[in-house]
């Protein structure tokens, strides 16, 4: 039994005394024979704080602050729990208050219950200032301190950093003069939480896992990649080893290739600042792709813990390796206007705040191999690109042809891989797609697909990515958060290509197509086309 588990053991029974707890029949608690370990009963963190820096920006309004609502709303917040919000407004908790309750009624998951709401408003303080303000970081530990006693939370806090990573380094200063960072003189954890980008190429990961680490111990340290918050995601380990059926053929020896696709019909989004000096490469390849890509390829872990899985996916990292020849096997690309649902949108250096003359690219794909025994020579091909036809995530998995056919080639012709596809998002679920005779006096075989659908499977409908990360933060359960040697490995992958790319102009694709043409030139180059998601 982990130290999580026994935690939430406890905080279950402090739960139901202050009788504002999770909605688990009291019987099923006190149950001698329960397991501990049974992760499918709710976790209920310890009564806590949770601390947002950057409040009002889109990432807190859109997902944190709904996610917190629906968490009350399953009754998965401690009894003693306070949302402390700070930013440079001039505002008092009302106002916060109001924008939390504006942003969750807009972007909740679940229903609006406005019980829930009233007993999680009068949680919620706001504290004014810049992050070079000592007075307000001074009001900030201070009011931390108050609601010790006024809201039992214990001295335990997580301080989620929602800000650009500029400010990073002066907001752990604060924390660290402050002495809010301190766990041993807190009388409770205290956690941070870090948004991705964790930098912008290997070095500056590096000075920023040790500017973070100097401030917080390493274990204290939440990374979030929202990807591995998705319920598909987390399948993927369920479905590779709690199964007998897929693992034997898991590898090079009946695997041809494997395709991770993240596709958006979004453009920037309004976000021109941060996605020109980013693109596509460092914003979801170094840490969404590789990281499909690790749960895709990694052994077996020992057991089901942070630690043995965090093992397994950085192993998988370290042995990825790059095309020798980039020029062939790496393309990045730049959206055009075009047209996308009927409606004409603009080209990527026609979005506002876009430089006319932008290199950025907004669509990469590259062919990576994993130098291990399971998967020589095995290509994994990852695309990721804006303004796609369609919204879509998956991993697909095709397996070799077989190696003979005792059918004449014509009733073959319409055959193709076997394919395993996990859909991460939308249509949440798993194809498996085999040949099948088709009905009639003749023998031809064509590509049918049998599909698991979430939506279909299971009456309870999944939770967002931060809800699941948020609590996880709350009850220390580091699992789905990756350790600053999987995001400096995975630099590694990146730096060379950036490096290769920095003096080419990205080459253009029609908003509404399925990337440049190069993309798909890489893959005719090798005898494969992409998958039609
Ligand atoms: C973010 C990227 O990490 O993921 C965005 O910064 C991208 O550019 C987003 O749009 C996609 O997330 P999701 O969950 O909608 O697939």
């Amino acid at each position: 039994m982990s130290v999580v588990d026994n935690q939430a053991e406890a905080n279950q029974s402090e739960a139901i005394s202050a009788g504002d707890g999770p909605t688990m029949p009291r019987t099923q608690r006190s149950n001698p024979l329960r397991d501990p370990g049974d992760r499918r009963l709710p976790r209920v963190p310890e009564p806590c704080a949770l601390v947002v820096f950057g409040v009002t920006g889109d990432l807190s309004r859109k997902k944190l602050l709904p996610a917190i609502y629906d968490l009350a709303n399953r009754g998965l917040l401690p009894a003693d729990f306070a949302l402390l919000g700070f930013a440079r407004r001039d505002w008092g908790d009302g106002d916060f208050e109001s924008l939390a309750r504006k942003a969750a009624k807009e972007h909740a998951r679940t229903g609006w219950d406005e019980e829930v709401w009233e007993r999680l408003s009068g949680n919620i303080k706001f504290v004014a200032g810049s992050f070079d303000d000592d007075m307000a970081f001074d009001q900030l530990a201070s009011t931390l301190e108050e609601l010790r006693a006024s809201h039992g939370i214990k001295g335990n806090a997580a301080f989620y950093l929602s800000i650009p990573p500029t400010m990073f380094p002066v907001v752990l200063k604060q924390m660290e003069r402050t002495r809010m960072a301190d766990n041993s003189t807190a009388g409770g954890w205290r956690r941070v939480v870090v948004e991705k980008p964790f930098g912008h190429d290997l070095p500056s990961a590096k000075a920023l896992n040790t500017l973070v680490d100097d401030v917080f111990t390493a274990d204290d340290v939440f990374r979030i990649d929202h990807y591995l918050g998705k319920e598909t995601v987390q399948n993927l380990m369920a479905l590779r080893f709690a199964n007998q059926l897929f693992e034997p053929v898991w590898n090079a020896n009946y695997v041809d290739s494997v395709q991770i696709t993240m596709a958006e019909d979004v453009g920037i989004a309004g976000r021109a600042g941060f996605y020109d000096a980013t693109g596509a490469a460092r914003d979801v390849l170094q840490n969404h792709l590789l990281q499909l890509l690790a749960l895709t390829a990694m052994e077996e872990p020992v057991e089901f813990t942070a630690d043995a899985i965090r093992t397994e996916k950085l192993k998988v990292l370290r042995a990825i390796t790059l095309p020798a020849d980039l020029s062939a096997y790496a393309v990045r690309g730049q959206y055009e206007q075009g047209w996308l649902a009927g409606e004409r949108v603009r080209g990527y250096r026609a979005e506002e705040g876009v430089p006319a003359d932008s290199k950025t690219e907004s669509y990469a794909a590259v062919r990576l191999g994993i130098d291990t025994r399971r998967w020589a020579g095995v290509p994994f091909y990852v695309r990721t690109g804006k303004r796609l036809p369609r919204r879509v995530t998956e991993i697909a998995v095709l397996f070799k042809k077989a190696p003979h056919l005792p059918f004449s080639h014509t009733d073959t012709e319409e055959l193709g891989h076997n394919q395993l596809v996990i859909r991460v998002q939308p249509d949440e679920g798993v194809t498996l797609k085999f040949g099948s005779k088709v009905p009639g006096s003749m023998m031809e075989v064509r590509d049918v697909s049998m599909d698991f659908l979430y939506g279909e499977a299971f009456t309870e409908a999944s939770p967002e990515a931060y809800e699941r990360l948020i609590l996880d933060v709350m009850l220390g359960d580091a699992t789905l958060f990756p350790r600053n040697e999987e995001v400096e490995a995975s630099w590694r992958v990146i730096d060379p290509l950036e490096a290769f790319w920095q003096e080419q102009e990205p080459e253009p694709y029609r908003a509404g197509e399925w990337g440049p043409k190069g993309s798909d030139n890489m893959l005719a180059r090798d005898g494969r086309s992409w998958r039609r998601p």
